[in-house]
């Protein structure tokens, strides 16, 4: 079945180019590389990839400092072979999304340089979040970066200036016009260049207001602001409603003009994704207003536990939220910033939870290696490279476990990821995970995906909403089994320790793990297993 436009209830294949296929034996993934690739992405079954950024950049944040963002870094290539990967991609069907970085710029950036060279009060430092110190010399507030450390860095003459990431990542004043046209020309620059859509960063921070005011939690809001800091929820979600930076009214503005930018390019339906994870949920609705952007990433999953309770609501809430304002939702369940799925929850888990989800309406995001069921990377301290690593003094370990790069072939690390020594360095125990492998294995995670991603496009893509099902042996009020119906599919979740009967009806087509008895007309589902039904 067909859906349309295209983002709208596609699969979209993120991939962290760093750690994804290294073309020239420098030990980090690059453009060429992806390229290369560009087969086994489309035998997945994806509409789209989503890269991370390739931009120039000092690369003190994997490439979300950015330096020249109408440029390629010459680590990952150069523009020609971005061209080539969009050129490529869309010989196979496939839609190209760019990350865009529009909160703040790398401290590298000519900006940047110029406000440092210019006195307080001139235009070059009015494109950033330049004040004077207070009268006893500390910083304008007690805001702690995301990444930990005080939000403000001192320079020269005395003055500070804000950063709510690391200090080499300078927020953007988007207050002043010559940001916003530099935006604009950006977004258009990439548009021209083939890309089909972006996903926006911190896209729910760029307008400030009250940058003056303290906040009486500063570390407790950094940490509840990571998606790889575990927190007490209800914790969490408290301190999330009073974060003074993000959300404000002003940057929904900026999107309407950014929409009409996209609209003008007609029937090339340009889309954008923005990562905004607001509170109250309700709010991250606002950011797809029919006149803002086209999808907003749900982040429920990337955190929550592996429980009947949990996933009912979340699934109710963002369904229910997204069609307030006629939109679909987005699942996710690793990306670059989190643990990977099968850490989080357990391998088997992961994959019931994957195959739960692709059958739901909306759109599903899988991040690079996540189709191979990969295990965050275990890291000595010496490997990482995470900021947030160095900020917290070592307190918190940072995301480098999830950008571990991804292994392709042969039983000797760095399995043909790349000819030199990987960045990151990749264990010898994801022998059996290589693509190689799983290739071979027809119960390998890989073949879930790639049979899921077929069955989702033929039966479930654009069959409208879902119904869930309750029985005496399952639905939401049971803890073991969650189920839906979708179109002629009814999908089943066993969460359980245990074989659990289902009643279920029609004809099985695929199953996480495990083996489905439907002896003397009954289903028994496995433990901790997903399957799928046709009527
Ligand atoms: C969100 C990105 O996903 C993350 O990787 C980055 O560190 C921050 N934004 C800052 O750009």
């Amino acid at each position: 079945m067909n859906s349309s436009p295209w983002w709208k209830e596609a699969t979209i294949y993120q991939i962290y180019p760093r750690s994804f296929f290294d073309s020239d034996g420098d030990g980090e993934g690059d453009l060429p590389g992806v390229t290369s690739k560009l087969d086994y992405v489309k035998s997945l079954g994806v509409d789209a990839l989503w890269l991370s950024p390739f931009y120039t950049s000092p690369n003190r944040d994997g490439g979300y400092d950015v330096a020249n963002p109408r440029d390629v870094d010459p680590r990952f290539g150069n523009l020609e072979d971005a061209k080539e990967l969009i050129v490529q991609a869309h010989k196979r069907d496939l839609r190209v999304i760019a990350d865009i970085v529009p909160n703040h710029f790398s401290d590298q950036h000519e900006w940047f340089q110029a406000a440092l060279k210019s006195n307080p009060g001139s235009k070059e430092r009015d494109r950033f979040h330049f004040y004077d110190a207070n009268e006893d010399g500390t910083p304008p507030n007690n805001w702690i970066s995301i990444f930990g450390g005080p939000s403000w860095t001192q320079v020269e003459d005395g003055q500070f200036y804000l950063h709510l990431f690391d200090s080499s990542q300078p927020d953007l004043n988007w207050e002043n016009p010559e940001v916003n046209a530099d935006f604009e020309k950006t977004l258009r620059f990439w548009i021209d260049l083939g890309v089909d859509g972006f996903r926006v960063d911190v896209a729910h921070g760029l307008i400030k207001e009250d940058v003056l005011t303290n906040h009486f939690d500063p570390q407790g809001l950094s940490n509840a602001l990571r998606l790889d800091v575990a927190m007490d929820s209800q914790k969490r979600n408290a301190l999330l409603l009073t974060v003074p930076y993000f959300d404000r009214q002003g940057v929904h503005e900026i999107y309407r003009k950014w929409r009409k930018l996209f609209d003008s390019y007609g029937d090339r339906e340009i889309m954008a994704v923005a990562e905004a994870w607001v509170h109250p949920p309700v709010n991250a609705t606002r950011y797809i207003r029919t006149d803002e952007l086209h999808q907003v990433f749900n982040f429920d999953l990337l955190t929550a536990e592996f429980n009947s309770d949990v996933l009912f609501d979340l699934v109710e809430r963002s369904i229910s939220l997204n069609a307030t304002v006629n939109a679909l939702p987005t699942w996710a369940l690793s990306n670059h910033d989190s643990t990977r799925v099968a850490s989080r929850i357990g391998d088997e888990q992961a994959r019931a939870l994957a195959l739960f989800v692709f059958g739901l309406p909306g759109s599903a995001y899988v991040f690079a290696g996540q189709e191979l069921g990969l295990p965050d990377g275990q890291l000595q301290d010496s490997d990482r490279q995470d900021p947030t690593f160095f900020r917290t003094n070592g307190a918190i370990k940072g995301r480098d476990g999830a950008r571990v790069p991804l292994p392709w072939s042969g039983d000797t690390t760095p399995f043909g990821f790349s000819t030199g020594k990987p960045w990151l360095p990749i264990s010898q125990s994801w022998e059996d995970l290589t693509v190689e492998n799983e290739l071979a294995d027809p119960k390998s995670s890989l073949h879930l995906y790639r049979n899921a991603l077929e069955l989702r496009k033929e039966f479930l893509v654009g069959s409208g909403g879902i119904t869930w099902l309750e029985s005496s042996q399952h639905g939401h009020k049971n803890d073991s089994l969650l189920s839906y119906l979708r179109g002629s599919v009814t999908v089943v979740m066993n969460l359980s320790d245990s074989a659990k009967d289902c009643d279920a009806t029609g004809k099985l087509i695929i199953v996480s793990g495990g083996i489905v008895d439907a002896r003397d007309g009954k289903k028994v589902i496995p433990a901790r297993s997903s399957a799928w039904f046709l009527a």
